[in-house]
This record gives C-alpha cells, sequence and structure tokens, in this order.
C-alpha cells in the first residue's frame, strides 16, 4: 500500500459482494465462547429478565440467538446488508429473535424500548456516526446499555495471523477508529461512559482450523489486501504450519460500555 493511499478513506467494504458467502463459516465461534461473551456482556446489563436487545450490525446473526438464550428478549438483529440477513435468517434462527432491515443511523426500532444495544465489529463500518449515536440515544431506555466492541486504532491487536499479512497494520489504522475518537462521538451525543473493558481473549481452537478458517477470507481488513499479498501470505502461513512453526497468540477484545445521560 502506497502512503498516500492512507491519505483517501477506505472504501466501505460491501458485506453483500463477497463477505456474506464466508462469514458464518470464517468467523464461527465454540459455545462455550459464545457463553463466556454472554456472561461479559451480562456483567455490564441489568439484572432483571427479559431484556430486550437489539444486536446492531448483527450480520449472519454470530451473537443474536445467544443473546436471546441469556437474556430473554425480543432480540431485534438490525442488519443492512441483504446476504447476511439471508443467511442469518436461514441459520441463527430462535423464537425470540427477528432480523430487521436497518443501519445504525436508521434503527426500525421505537423510541426508548430497548434495555441494551450491542454493536459487535459494526462501529467502524457506520458512516455517519453521529446520527448513528442519536438513534442508539432514541431507541435506548433510560436506564439501558450500549455495549461497543470493536478494535480501536490505537490498540491494534497483534494477531497471530499479522505477520504474514504486514499490510494489514496500516490498513487497519485506517479502517478504526481511536477509542478517544468513539468517546467523543458519545459522550457529544446523551451518554457517559460506564466502562472501558480490555478483555482477555485466549486463542481459539487448534492452529489447523484457525489456518482453515483465515482461508475463507471473513475478516474485512482482507477486502482491502491486494491479491499478490494475501496468496505470498497464506503460502508462508502454509509453510509454517507444516513446519509447526506457527506461534499461537493470546490476543484481546476491546469494548466500551455506554449508558444514557438523563435528558
Ligand atoms: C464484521 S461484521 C460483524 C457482524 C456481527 N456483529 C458479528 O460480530 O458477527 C460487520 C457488520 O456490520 C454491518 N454494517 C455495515 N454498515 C453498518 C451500519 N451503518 N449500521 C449497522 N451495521 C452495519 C455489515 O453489513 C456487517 O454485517
Amino acid at each position: 500500500m502506497e502512503p498516500e493511499d492512507l491519505a483517501k478513506p477506505l472504501a466501505p467494504v460491501d458485506y453483500d459482494r463477497v463477505q456474506h458467502q464466508s462469514y458464518a463459516r470464517g468467523r464461527a465461534l465454540p459455545a462455550d465462547a459464545l457463553q463466556a461473551y454472554m456472561a461479559t456482556f451480562g456483567a455490564h446489563l441489568a439484572d432483571r429478565r427479559p431484556l430486550v436487545g437489539i444486536d446492531l450490525g448483527s450480520g449472519t446473526g454470530r451473537f443474536t440467538p445467544s443473546l436471546a438464550q441469556a437474556f430473554g428478549g425480543p432480540i431485534y438483529g438490525v442488519e443492512p446488508a441483504a446476504g447476511m440477513r439471508r443467511i442469518a435468517e436461514a441459520e441463527s434462527r430462535h423464537p425470540a429473535v427477528s432480523y430487521l432491515d436497518g443501519r445504525a443511523e436508521a434503527i426500525p426500532r421505537p423510541d426508548a424500548t430497548a434495555d441494551f444495544v450491542l454493536m459487535f465489529l459494526s462501529w467502524h463500518h457506520v458512516t455517519d456516526r453521529l446520527a448513528a449515536a442519536r438513534e442508539i440515544r432514541r431507541v435506548l431506555r433510560p436506564d439501558g446499555r450500549l455495549l461497543l466492541r470493536s478494535t480501536f486504532r490505537n490498540r491494534i491487536p497483534d494477531h497471530w495471523w499479522r505477520g504474514y499479512f504486514p499490510g494489514s497494520w496500516d490498513v487497519e489504522r485506517a479502517m478504526f477508529p481511536t477509542e478517544a475518537e468513539t468517546r467523543e462521538v458519545f459522550e457529544g451525543n446523551g451518554f457517559k461512559t460506564l466502562a472501558v473493558v480490555h478483555q482477555a481473549l485466549p486463542f481459539e481452537g487448534d492452529i489447523a482450523g484457525a489456518v482453515a478458517r483465515l482461508k475463507l477470507r471473513a475478516v474485512s481488513v482482507f477486502e482491502h489486501l491486494s491479491d499478490a499479498e494475501l496468496d505470498e501470505g497464506f503460502a508462508r502461513m502454509d509453510a509454517d504450519l507444516a513446519a509447526g512453526a506457527i506461534v499461537e497468540k493470546p490476543t484481546y477484545g476491546d469494548f466500551i460500555v455506554f449508558g444514557p445521560r438523563p435528558r
């Protein structure tokens, strides 16, 4: 990537073009990892059940049925990409879950009806962040919570695969806002920051499985790397896998918990 490319904003990732075909398989989480996420989210939510939730940018519904199981629901998976929604509707069904066509800037739910909104790796795709913050404030109940899980530019994780795709550092620096920028958007639009969580994440599963999943390229940073970079990186990865030389690294998942400030 040329330095001048970084000055231009990255083109948005169109999940209807490629990613929806492989996302569910490429990003699948084992049941115990899903449970651990639900416990982590639950620690920041009200104790009463059921809780009404919005999975904002729900994709293929990776978390949506688990949210219904853990918190009762109804849970609304709001997702702009029809291809992602179609997979969610086929593969991530639950009686308390509905998938809706919408986006963070226009959430198809009434005012003050949600106990929580989860944004899991969807915040950096939102183009009008001020409009999104106002919409989330609108749909949340006064004691509701926004759980915003994202990568932040100031803390980009050194994933186990990073060394194979060194260009991914620059792509992610251009792709993700900082934690401070994110807080500024919400704190300037009716929210207070309640917690900033740096969650340690273990290496998931076995390395051969991780390589196979990564090869499905269901990671949006790969959309911004050239085929040559990807081919070279995967070739080195295959050689290291055969030699038993890939280092399994733990990582971390950052999230911020926001709550509405009284009007
Ligand atoms: C990396 S995927 C995450 C999906 C899901 N939350 C998960 O963790 O599996 C990002 C999702 O955000 C969606 N997205 C893009 N722009 C959005 C917007 N403005 N509002 C809400 N979601 C958006 C994409 O279509 C995509 O499905």
